[in-house]
């Protein structure tokens, strides 16, 4: 996670391969740690009684139907706000000068200068227009900008011969989309109420009744207006580079196989596919789980026995050894990694997904390329127009001012924001690693290229694409290079592409920022922009919680979540490939308890990493920047949660408590409305790989700590419920069925918060349709008794047992117990 800092870069990149920071290869460390726990800052735990602790998995007696008490708990429910309508706006896109690099704007032909961006005028070139030559749109166009120098991968997408014959008849495509079609098209509103059958239905009629071509145009049609209108807006009305992003829309479509355009025609008949509470994420690298693509689809098996029907494969595409950013540094977005297997592996493996009725997920790392990518090759060797497509300076002069308002990405592992290339004596910007160049979004001709290279993507059947480091696409001097309003233009272009070309794709936004900056990437209801947001400060809150052992933060972050509308959809995670940085909000910690956020972030981390008398996790600090005191942390949920350290020291009080706080986390990251996401190797309480060690091309990376192989010989024990796996496993597969059949958990549910009598116990409610779920997360290692008012009889669904009421509700430390009343109909 790349955390907001401001402050000024004094080191710089001086080289493009730095040389890995030698580092002593650390044992690991779980040491047994004695003191039990400590005060904090913040409220902390009282010292546990040490209860003898059975082996076996977590028992229905946990939680213990007490005697009612006299007095009733005072808190209010608080209700789940109805959604409040303050969506961000997409504000249209400022004019910004060109930047010197970017080619030259053409003219701009009378582009109304208007304040607003729908009301555009009626472009002169209409989709009739667009769409007439057929013969045209086959044709492989170079880019206005290139047009001396056709590129090779527009010549590798040229449609060949078969393609041709099967690209739209020239009369469909002429056609202009005809009123009665466009009545036609499933209204949005409708759909959402529908039943999922009836929607269903209307899909197979709509394709039935709308060839794929009518629908293309009628989806061209639709958007055609508002994408020229930003294009030229963001493009100076470089018309010339639109019309080539048109004939590239049309080349992408003409290659969609009817697999996915009948899943294109599926999807839009019930836009709300996704929102469904029975999805269930997993993300995993490649190599880690199975070691090629064709080993992940040979265990698909058990990825489904996971319970799991969204998949996200870490970067997989060809990265330069040593150079490779976990991936994330790419030299060709159409070449998997050799290693790994083939595209054609990838492209069979999305099939037998798609088969399974699993959606697959890939990143679109499209802030920058590896320094060996074609494009950076031909930069560096001077030719012309490569360079604009990246940020180059013939000296420090402009890289300096850059480097006065831009926050670091990696301030330890590559500190600066700007590398010197020695050879041939300029400085190109790197925002993330020296060997990751930033693309010039400023330049349309990196955006039709790099959407061409998406759309490619999804037409090998990704149907989820992860838009990697979105906030950082658009680079302007005197700002932070962050969350620029023409990130957000690119965004918006880049959704309505893919619901022309591919409406059956989502895009996931890779925000790691402050709440305030991540809503507005949903966009509004009228102009979206992703379709899904990590839930990344509710997932950095939680861990807070953990090593507080006070759910007051949470519960805030809980409400503001709640408050958004219903269609924002999140997903949520306990943690992911990268590190934990601690986004907390810290003004409200600072006026509710006088929390000073350095000395709290030292907290979090001498607690995560140990070293807090009394904490058993065993996590490791990520990009420490002593002059901030900032550091972010790296450790596997388990190990963050104390098995590492009970196995270490045999210890099985501490296992139990251990487990007990793993299966609390899972049980409340599945309790929050959204997609819920498991890090491939948690279902089995996978501990840190300290292996990474000793790895030069890795050592000096702490993230590769959690993106260990993962352990089958650990997973066989998955079904044992004497072994920490068996109990692992088994009570998060209990949980997650819960989740998916249970009404309480409808994407639609009203969900709040409430007071459970203990700071340390998290109150969650969620209502649909008569089923109320009332649910409690101990957050403490102490036994606590807590209540809710809301009126009985319950059944606990997670470990049985009925109560009726929720009067003195006896927890176990680290416990959680998930209630379900149903209204008498
Ligand atoms: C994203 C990825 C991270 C990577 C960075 C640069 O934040 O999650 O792993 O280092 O982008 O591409």
């Amino acid at each position: 996670m790349k955390a907001k800092k401001n402050k000024k870069a004094s080191a710089r990149k001086s080289a493009s391969k730095p040389a890995p920071a030698a580092k002593p290869a650390a044992a690991p460390k779980a040491e047994p740690v004695k003191a039990e726990p400590v005060k904090a800052e913040a409220p902390k735990a009282e010292p546990v009684k040490t209860e003898p602790v059975k082996a076996e998995a977590p028992k229905a007696e946990l939680v213990k139907a007490e005697p009612v008490k006299a007095e009733a708990p005072k808190a209010e429910p608080v209700k789940a706000e109805p959604v409040k309508a303050e969506a961000p706006k997409a504000e249209p896109v400022k004019t910004e000068p060109v930047k010197a690099e970017a080619p030259k704007a053409e003219p701009v032909k009378a582009e109304p200068a208007k304040a607003e961006a729908p009301k555009v005028e009626p472009v002169k070139a209409e989709p009739a227009k667009e769409a007439a030559p057929k013969a045209e749109a086959a044709k492989t166009e170079a880019q206005p900008a290139l047009k001396a120098a056709p590129k090779k991968e527009a010549l590798k997408a040229a449609p060949q011969p078969e393609k041709l014959k099967a690209a739209p008849k020239k009369e469909a495509l002429k056609a202009a989309p005809q009123p009665e079609k466009l009545k036609a098209a499933p209204k949005k509103e409708a759909l959402k109420a529908a039943p999922k059958k009836e929607a269903l239905k209307e899909a197979s009629a709509a394709a039935t009744a709308e060839t794929d071509e009518a629908a293309f145009e009628r989806r061209l049609a639709r958007h055609y207006d508002e994408l020229k209108w930003l294009y030229c807006e963001l493009y100076h009305g470089d018309t010339q580079a639109f019309d080539y992003c048109v004939s590239m829309l049309r080349r992408a479509w003409a290659d969609r196989k009817p697999a996915l355009r009948a899943q294109d025609a599926a999807r839009e008949a019930n836009p709300n596919w996704y929102r469904r509470q029975d999805l269930l994420g997993m993300m995993m690298y490649t190599n880690a789980f199975a070691g090629t693509l064709k080993g992940v689809e040979e265990k698909l098996p058990y990825i489904q026995e996971c319970g799991v029907n969204y998949l996200h494969l870490m970067p997989l595409l060809q990265s330069p050894k040593g150079r490779s950013d976990g991936g994330y540094a790419v030299a060709d977005f159409r070449t998997v990694e050799p290693e790994l297997g083939t595209m054609d592996d990838l492209e069979h493996l999305a099939d037998a997904c798609r088969a399974k009725g699993m959606s697959l997920c890939l990143d679109f790392v499209m802030n920058h390329t590896s320094e060996d990518h074609e494009w950076a090759r031909k930069a560096r060797a001077g030719e012309p127009g490569y360079r604009e497509r990246y940020f180059f300076y013939d000296n420090w002069d402009i890289p300096n001012e850059f480097e006065k308002t831009v926050p670091q990405v990696f301030p330890t592992t590559a500190p600066g924001s700007f590398t010197w290339l020695d050879d041939c004596k300029q400085v190109v910007m790197t925002n993330f690693y020296p060997y990751q160049w930033d693309l010039n979004y400023a330049n349309p001709v990196v955006f039709n290229d790099m959407t061409e290279n998406l759309l490619y993507l999804t037409n090998r059947g990704i149907d989820v694409i992860r838009l990697d480091a979105v906030p950082y696409i658009w680079k302007q001097l005197g700002t932070s290079c962050r969350n620029l309003p023409q990130v957000h233009t690119l965004v918006r272009m880049m959704r309505m592409v893919c619901e022309i070309v591919c409406p059956s794709v989502l895009l996931l936004g890779e925000v790691v920022m402050e709440p305030a900056k991540v809503v507005p990437y949903f966009g509004t209801p009228e102009k979206p922009e992703c379709h899904m947001l990590y839930n990344v400060t509710t997932m950095a809150t939680t861990w807070n919680s953990l090593a507080t052992a006070d759910v007051s933060l949470l519960r805030h972050q809980m409400d503001t979540v709640c408050a958004l509308p219903r269609d924002f959809l999140f997903l949520n995670y306990l943690r992911c490939h990268d590190d934990i940085g601690w986004g907390l909000d810290y003004p409200w910690l600072g006026a509710r308890f006088g929390t000073n956020e350095v000395a709290h972030k030292k907290y979090l981390n001498d607690w995560f990493t140990g070293k807090w008398p009394g904490s058993n996790s065993r996590g490791e600090l990520y990009n420490d920047d002593p002059r901030l005191g900032d550091a972010r942390l790296c450790g596997t949920t388990a190990s963050l949660c104390g098995v590492e350290a009970a196995e270490f020291e045999q210890d099985p009080f501490k296992m139990e408590r251990a487990i007990s706080c793993d299966l609390m986390l899972h049980a409340w990251m599945l309790v929050q409305s959204g997609i819920p996401v498991l890090y491939s190797g948690d279902e089995i309480g996978q501990l840190n790989d300290y292996s990474y060690h000793e790895d030069p091309e890795k050592w000096d990376d702490s993230r590769y700590i959690h993106r260990g192989k993962f352990q089958w010989d650990l997973a066989a024990l998955r079904h044992d419920p004497t072994t920490r796996q068996g109990k692992q496993f088994e009570g998060l597969r209990r949980l997650e069925t819960i989740r998916a059949e249970e009404k309480a958990f409808d994407a639609q549910a009203d969900v709040w918060t409430f007071d459970t009598g203990s700071s340390h116990v998290l109150g969650v409610g969620r209502w649909y349709q008569g089923h109320k779920l009332i649910a409690f997360f101990n957050f403490s290692p102490e036994f606590l008794h807590v209540s809710s008012w809301e009126k009985g009889p319950y059944d606990e669904l997670m470990y049985g047992g009925h109560r009726e009421d929720l009067n003195d509700v006896e927890l176990y430390p680290y416990g959680f117990a998930w209630f379900l009343h149903t209204e008498e109909v």
